[in-house]
């Protein structure tokens, strides 16, 4: 670790527009105040970002970044990140960028027409050319973030006004499984897990919430997504076979977050696509008793906690894509699963917007 990343107590102080003494305060007082990476003669210092990143948390100014994962595919993963984005930026007044990290791009498409998406990804204005970048380091780079940020996305109003997309590519297809050896490719300086962060980390501050749809995979390129999130939530279908491998999400990305040293809770489990059958209700019942296999077990993490919010299965959303579909509403996109997606936005809103006592 290079020691300009290393602040003490009086940067920390300035950082946060604060006395020293209130910083001292905090620490005895606040259990999750970052515990210093060393302890000079000169008193105690701590990460810079750590430390950044709390005092905004606790100042109420963190833009708070969700990652939605689950390593189960077709689980309504894009539908729960794309319907939260677009009802935070709506009527929630939130500045929120989504970014598309899946090569399926369906997010991408639902937020902006395919025409306008070919017309993006013939110029390399994706997240593709991103990592493109990182891999042909010998050329010259052609991302450009500003370049690439669309604004006013979704079919909902022709356009939400705080709702912004870094789309995604089907070239990233070809990309993903090369990412993590870039360094074989010449490029030695580029960590493959902070490539997304290099970029964004400057237009952070513009943002209440980053909104990251994930591929259903926890490789390189969910990782780059994870390592600038500050919680994630993981979508499932009530039912035995979606939520076996949710033990193994958990168990990674806590793995993750002690590689990379920095908290990243489980906002929670959702359950979407629900059915009114018995076995959806049971497992609903299952997951909220916190009764989830294998995170009983004795040595086991904790089982996250799970919305009280549930997704219904319904006819609007499974017709979303169809072009007769009137998707300028949020009725007409979401059907009976607008009002469920609005409360699960405010559960969401509560824990990340939760003040400090
Ligand atoms: N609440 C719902 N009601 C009806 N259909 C839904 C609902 N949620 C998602 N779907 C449909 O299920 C399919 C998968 O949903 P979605 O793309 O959101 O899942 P995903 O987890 O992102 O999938 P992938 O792993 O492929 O990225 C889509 O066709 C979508 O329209
Ligand atoms: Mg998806």
């Amino acid at each position: 670790m290079s020691t300009e990343n290393l602040v003490g107590i009086a940067e920390v102080a300035e950082i946060a527009k604060v006395s020293k003494q209130a910083v001292t305060n905090w620490r005895i007082r606040y259990d999750d105040f970052p515990r210093p990476v060393q302890t000079l003669q000169s008193g105690p210092v701590w990460e810079r970002e750590t430390v950044v990143t709390w005092v905004k948390n606790f100042q109420g100014q963190a833009t708070h970044v969700l990652s939605f994962i689950n390593l189960k595919g077709g689980v309504g993963k894009t539908t729960t990140a794309v319907g939260v984005a677009e009802i935070l930026a709506q009527e929630e007044r939130k500045q929120v960028l989504l970014v598309d990290l899946d090569p399926q791009t369906n997010a991408t498409v639902t937020l902006i027409s395919e025409e306008q998406w070919a017309e993006r990804d013939k110029s390399g204005r994706t997240i593709a050319q991103l990592f493109a970048d990182k891999l042909n380091s010998h050329e010259q780079p052609k991302f450009d973030l500003e370049q690439s940020i669309i604004r006013r996305v979704s079919t909902i109003n022709d356009g939400i006004a705080r709702l912004d997309l870094l789309p995604s590519s089907i070239r990233l297809i070809d990309l993903q499984d090369r990412i993590p050896m870039i360094a074989l490719s010449g490029n030695f300086t580029a960590n493959p897990l902070d490539i997304l962060k290099s970029v964004l980390q400057p237009v952070m501050d513009r943002y209440d919430y980053v909104i990251i749809d994930c591929p259903p995979s926890l490789g390189t390129v969910t990782k780059n997504g994870l390592r600038i999130s500050t919680g994630y939530i993981i979508p499932t279908i009530p039912d035995i076979v979606s939520t076996w491998g949710i033990y193994q999400i958990v168990d990674n990305v806590h793995r993750f977050s002690q590689d990379i040293d920095r908290p990243l809770p489980a906002l929670g489990i959702v359950a979407t696509k629900v059915q009114p059958n018995n076995l959806h209700r049971r497992v609903i019942e299952d997951l909220k008793a916190r009764r989830l296999g294998h995170f009983g077990e004795a040595g086991a993490l904790p089982q996250p906690p799970v919305f009280q919010s549930t997704i219904s299965q319904t006819v609007a959303v499974a017709r979303g894509a169809d072009v007769d579909a009137d998707i300028r509403t949020f009725k007409g996109k979401y059907g009976n699963a607008y009002a469920e997606l609005r409360h699960l936005t405010q559960e969401i809103k509560q824990i990340c917007e939760k003040k400090k006592p």
